[in-house]
């Protein structure tokens, strides 16, 4: 069985969805101005405008010159769109298009792609383009959607830049108000024990699934118990006023150190008040709500925030099991609920909300096991190293997973609200230094069972 999430688009489908995303693209950055834009608000993100660019410049390069057979097969592009080349923190003073300039760019490539696109044999095989790897690229789509998962990658860069931004709040576009908890919600203590055994983890799907999620393998996993649902602000409080942040007892030795070094207290956007504690979102300054999920963790509090609880991270194997194995049928799915793709119905997604949302809201988004918000709300710590899968095959560009393979990546599950609907499934995988909290990151704990 294999978990197939996609199939061939016809150019019709290939234009909504692009101009879809670029919709949303434009409507984040709408609201700014040049200087907003250009600034580098923090020397972890990149000016919003070269995010626009390489947005630009990517499509380019995929569905213009790859595609065609014509372009160098990587990312690895050059020129100042080149991430490699010009690492995040310098990247202001690079030669920058202004915002008219690269609208137009955004334009222009737009307007290429749409018109060559009736050239291009989109249901895969013969036609004018020639070469297997070409072909693979047309097959079933892929090279659309991988497109167009970069673009919301980017969408979700943007936004953990705007919560970065300089000078005036950033005047977040919501388009829904957070939903409250489900009364038929197990509380935020409860867990669901997973029988162990062998699992099926990753993918073999050619349409939609990146490199770093093939080839589905089999991991043999004991007995583990996982919490239903993400650890809550509530809960963090209480590692935090039982001096959670001050007993090295419950930290990992370079936990400590990065913990020593910052001289940090609490999670990145709290806010400690004479009357309590507050947590700020993109525009709006609330009060610390107990039943949001902790936001804007790293790697190293969440590791300790789990050791204090008498429970560990998840390996990403078992959160991924947790996410998608339905002990009563025997089988996986490609999003926890089922074969459906994501709406607001199952999670919070897709930058709607605009901000975290109190954990027990999504009863149709509960996975077969019984982890709600496994997808959405926050990105979730695991105990994982971003490595390849057995039998790994890079494909199509080495830039997008292998160049970051290794141990000093830690791999983050499940998506946050401001990840596309497009960009996120039960296979999915992310990664980060573990000292990143900029990120829309929280975690989930285990244990043994
Ligand atoms: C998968 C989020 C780690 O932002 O570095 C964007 C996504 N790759 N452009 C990143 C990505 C190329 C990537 N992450
Ligand atoms: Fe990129």
């Amino acid at each position: 069985m294999d978990l197939h999430v996609g199939r061939a688009l016809s150019e019709g489908e290939i234009a909504l969805l692009l101009t879809e995303a670029r919709e949303r693209t434009l409507l984040l950055t709408a609201g700014l101005t040049e200087a907003d834009l250009r600034r580098q608000h923090d020397p972890l993100m990149s000016p919003i405008v070269w995010d626009l660019g390489h947005i630009a410049h990517f499509e380019d390069v995929w569905l213009r010159q790859n595609v065609r057979g014509g372009g160098t097969g990587s990312e690895g592009l050059s020129g100042i769109y080149d991430p490699f080349e010009n690492p995040r923190a310098v990247r202001d003073s690079l030669p920058l298009p202004s915002l008219r300039e690269c609208r137009t760019f955004l334009a222009e490539v737009r307007r290429r792609v749409l018109d060559g696109l009736s050239d291009l044999p989109l249901g895969g095989s013969n036609g004018a383009v020639s070469g297997a790897s070409t072909r693979r690229l047309l097959d079933e789509g892929f090279v659309f959607r991988m497109v167009l998962q970069h673009e919301y990658q980017h969408n979700e860069t943007i936004l953990q830049t705007l919560q970065l931004k300089q000078g005036d709040p950033y005047p977040a576009p919501r388009s829904m108000s957070a939903p409250s908890a489900s009364t038929d919600a197990p509380s935020t203590d409860a867990m669901v024990r997973f029988p162990g055994g062998p699992v099926r983890i990753g993918t073999d799907d050619l349409s939609t699934t990146y490199d770093n999620e093939r080839p589905v393998h089999e991991v043999e996993l004991n007995p583990f118990a996982i919490d239903v649902h993400p650890v809550t602000n509530g809960a963090y409080l209480d590692f935090i006023e039982d001096g959670g942040y001050d007993d090295p007892a419950h930290w990992a030795q370079e936990g400590w150190a990065w913990r020593r070094e910052e001289a940090v207290d609490a999670p990145k956007y709290w806010v400690r008040a004479e009357n309590g504690w507050s947590e700020r979102f993109m525009d709006r300054l609330g009060a610390l709500d107990p039943s949001r999920p902790v936001c804007h963790v790293c790697y190293w509090e969440a590791d300790a925030y789990a050791r204090w609880a008498g429970k560990r991270l998840p390996t990403e194997f078992e959160w991924e099991a947790a996410a998608s194995w339905d002990p009563a049928s025997n089988r996986r799915s490609p999003y926890p609920w089922g074969d459906e793709e994501p709406s607001p119905l199952q999670a919070n997604l897709d930058a709607l909300v605009f901000e975290t949302t109190p954990v027990g809201a999504y009863p149709s988004g509960a996975s077969a096991l019984g982890c709600w918000d496994m997808l959405g709300n926050v990105w979730e710590w695991t105990s994982s190293d971003f490595h390849a899968y057995p039998g790994y095959q890079m494909f199509p560009y080495p830039e997008y997973s292998e160049a970051f393979y290794g141990p000093d990546f830690k791999v983050l599950r499940g998506g946050s609200w401001a990840t596309r609907f497009g960009a996120v499934r039960n296979t999915f995988r992310n990664w980060d230094y573990p000292v990143r909290r900029q990120i829309f990151s929280g975690l989930r704990c285990a244990r043994d069972d």
